[in-house]
């Protein structure tokens, strides 16, 4: 037989455009590690690499579910306990008009499925910018071009609604809406989401509500859930049991179909057939979701109080050092900093990596406006170790643009 010659096999050409800064980030910084270095991680949004753990009883439900051998397959949607505890949970966030809901493997899995659901050929999609990257990576993965609207640095990152309209085109099928948002710690104000609603109705947008961190709200503001202001509108609500219950390696979220009967039931059917293509999420681990929901919240208390304060570190730093400013985050636990450096904010940030060994993210991962430079700070360490990564780059800033 003659043996034929390897040929490289190429991946698609439609992955050039799928990135996602956080994870590409930490290849790098594994190279400067191999040289010995002990690399501090303030890129992922990883509570439990820190001082939080997953509360007991919900490890306690998920190992006596697995002892009790729900070890199969289970129903695509979801078990039945998880969906009744998550219609309730939509009920407190004030959600009228639920009509449907689904478990997923982690927040990740229901974007995926929901924008697989709806997206054609040509047809795009409004992300906001800045953005967590995981939407722009599905839609590159699907062949479509971005289409994004300015979060406001100078309105406390809240969108830019004249931008928003200005970017709907014809094929606009939807609107993402990341609140308490990631990278920025924003939170929206109940008149944007009435605009943002009100947009959606004269468009005929589905709303992508991605609220995964909605009970991590650290000042007085109040959360609302876009779905409790506008019934009426075909929106997909996130959520799950990475951030707000400190167990993101479970991968467990979900999907809250809410809006008109008749205007979602298409929509609907193509989410059950995708949810069902890919048999069920992780079995035992929907066990938590009622305890976690409906058990003690008593954690909630604590991580609100160190984040509080580890905020409060971050922004008293960066708004007393040169060359770097900060809009105050009211949720979730990150900081999108503006620096202001002559060269562009990955070169600052891989310097960072290979001279002072931290490590975080470049805000050109996320989207920025042109010309504007920023970097992405995970405040999941304590003040300690917070306050020794920001005296290394303050030193960096120092060092290098003198
Ligand atoms: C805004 C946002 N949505 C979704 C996710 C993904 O969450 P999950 O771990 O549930 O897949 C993240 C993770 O960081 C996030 O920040």
């Amino acid at each position: 037989m003659p043996i034929t010659q390897t040929r490289e096999i190429t991946a698609a050409a439609r992955l050039q455009n799928v990135r996602y800064a956080i994870r590409d980030l930490a290849c790098y910084s594994d190279e400067v590690a191999r040289q010995g270095h002990k690399i501090l991680p303030l890129n992922i949004g990883d509570p439990n690499v820190f001082d939080f753990s997953t509360p007991p009883h919900m490890i306690e439900a998920v190992y006596r579910a697995m002892r009790d051998n729900k070890n199969g397959y289970a129903p695509s949607s979801g078990i039945k306990e998880a969906l009744e505890a998550i219609r309730s949970e939509a009920a407190r966030k004030g959600i009228s008009s639920v009509q449907d809901v689904f478990v997923t493997t982690g927040v990740s899995e229901t974007v995926d499925l929901c924008l697989n659901a709806l997206l054609d050929p040509g047809d795009d999609l409004l992300t906001p910018s800045p953005d967590y990257p995981l939407y722009s990576a599905i839609l590159a993965r699907l062949g479509l071009k971005l289409n994004t609207y300015d979060l406001n640095e100078e309105d406390g990152w809240q969108p830019e609604l004249a931008d928003i309209k200005r970017k709907i085109t014809p094929r606009t099928r939807g609107i993402v809406l990341i609140n308490p948002n990631n990278p920025t710690g924003s939170v929206c104000t109940r008149k944007m989401l009435e605009d943002v609603a009100e947009l959606a109705r004269e468009h005929n947008l589905v709303i992508f509500a991605d609220e995964i961190y909605d009970k991590l709200i650290l000042d007085d503001d109040e959360c609302v859930s876009m779905a409790a202001v506008a019934p009426d509108v075909p929106v997909v609500t996130f959520g799950g049991l990475s951030k707000n219950y400190l167990a993101p390696g479970w991968r467990i979220g979900w999907g809250i179909l809410s809006g008109d009967a008749a205007a979602v039931k298409s929509y609907n059917e193509g989410i059950q057939k995708l949810l069902r293509a890919r048999l069920c999420a992780n079995h035992p681990e929907q066990y938590a979701i009622k305890a976690a929901l409906e058990g003690p919240q008593d954690h909630l208390v604590e991580v609100r109080t160190k984040l509080r304060s580890r905020r409060d570190v971050t922004v008293k730093w960066a708004n007393s050092t040169a060359r770097v400013s900060c809009v105050s985050p009211r949720g979730a636990f990150y900081a999108f900093p503006k620096i202001d450096i002559p060269e562009p904010d990955d070169v600052f940030v891989r310097e960072l990596i290979l001279q002072k060994h931290v490590m975080v993210v470049h805000g050109s991962g996320f989207g920025q406006k042109p010309g504007t430079r920023h970097f992405r700070i995970v405040f999941l360490p304590n003040e300690a170790t917070l306050s020794k990564a920001y005296t290394a780059i303050g030193e960096l800033l120092a060092e290098r643009y003198h």
